[in-house]
């Protein structure tokens, strides 16, 4: 028997059990293991319906629907930290609503409303509080996703839709080391294409690359522009910073490459703490010539997921460079001031949490 409550805008059905006593915390393969609910929300006849709190199962849907064909379908990343307080907060989750709409708006999708957005999610979170472990590297990684789902396979938007979200407790994405490959033939985004939205078709489009890629020896892709290759983008999962002595350099935004919230927030940190910050292109040759002169000390990832993730080599025209291990890295200064800020350690200057109440 599924207990029915509601709040004003949101209809919740609770789960009459929990899987949270089978699940091993300390053992979490990354977006394995989901929480006892999810949420949904209905687009049909021209409008978004009350959001609803169902316990986590199945979808039934018609094969034909278009998300199957057509691929209409984008997503989000977002975590919930929980602090020494027991208190919840999520980081920056007003720039997430934002970009699902614009990636989103990319897709032909009907925008999602803020306010459904919000009321969804932090009653979901407060049903699933016991899944969110204190201390840093733990949280809970929230999945909002929108799908097509109206029957029939003709090639235009759909008229139904879903709007969804669901969660898993996380910890690593990462468990190893990390090494990218300089893409020298394939290509993640075109100008005037997808690649600056979280559209599902930009990760599938990544995997068979990042097989051959991974057969090399590599765990990543490096993504460099569509028509030369000789500029460097971003990883897919990850945007990517570079430092050259102590200068860091990473690739402005466009529309081939993700407007991260984790590489921004590290912008502005950067910003804050005097670090030399150049937000510019990025040539292979650049990267390459520093590192055969020694002067390229760290390349490292920024992502919601991965938070900051250091890069331990590259791989370019069949060769490999190894770089440096250091003690004073920027990726574990921004690593752990992000963190702080996250779990409610340090200040917040920017006012980037959200506490959920
Ligand atoms: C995230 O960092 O949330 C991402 O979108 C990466 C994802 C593909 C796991």
């Amino acid at each position: 028997m599924n207990m029915e409550t509601s709040t004003n805008t949101v209809d919740i059905q609770k789960a009459a059990t929990s899987k949270i006593e089978n699940t091993d915390f300390n053992n979490l393969a990354f977006g394995q293991v989901f929480t006892d609910h999810m949420m949904i929300c209905d687009y049909k006849d021209g409008a978004w319906q009350t959001p609803k709190i169902r316990p986590y199962g199945p979808l039934e849907m018609d094969p034909s629907a278009k998300v199957f064909h057509y691929g209409q379908a984008v997503f989000e990343g977002m975590k919930a930290f929980k602090d020494e307080k027991d208190q919840i907060w999520l980081f920056r989750p007003e720039d997430n609503f934002d970009r699902i709409n614009k990636s989103s708006e990319r897709l032909a999708i009907p925008a999602f409303p803020k306010e459904h957005f919000f009321a969804g999610m932090e009653e979901l979170l407060k049903l699933e509080k016991d899944w969110i472990k204190k201390g840093f590297g733990n949280s809970l990684y929230i999945r909002p996703f929108v799908i097509a789902t109206e029957a029939g396979v003709s090639a235009a938007p759909a008229k139904e839709y879903k709007f969804m979200i669901i969660c898993s407790p996380a910890q690593a994405y990462y468990s190893g080391e990390v090494r990218v490959q300089f893409s020298e033939k394939y290509s993640r985004a075109a100008d005037g294409g997808v690649g600056f939205a979280k559209a599902a078709g930009n990760y599938a489009a990544q995997f068979y690359p990042t097989n051959l890629a991974k057969e090399e020896g590599f765990q990543q892709i490096i993504w460099t522009d569509a028509s030369s290759h000789d500029y460097l983008e971003e990883a897919g999962t990850m945007n990517i910073f570079f430092r050259i002595g102590d200068k860091l350099i990473t690739a402005p935004t466009n529309d081939r490459i993700l407007d991260g919230i984790t590489r921004k927030s590290i912008i502005s940190l950067a910003k804050e703490f005097n670090i030399d910050l150049e937000v510019r292109r990025v040539s292979v040759k650049e990267i390459v010539d520093a590192a055969k002169n020694g002067e390229l000390k760290e390349i490292f990832g920024s992502g919601t997921a991965t938070v900051v993730n250091p890069i331990v080599g590259f791989g370019h025209g069949g060769e490999k460079y190894d770089l440096p291990k250091l003690e004073d890295s920027y990726a574990g200064f921004f690593k752990d001031k992000l963190t702080k800020i996250q779990y409610n350690q340090a200040e917040d200057k920017f006012n980037w949490r959200y506490l959920v109440k």
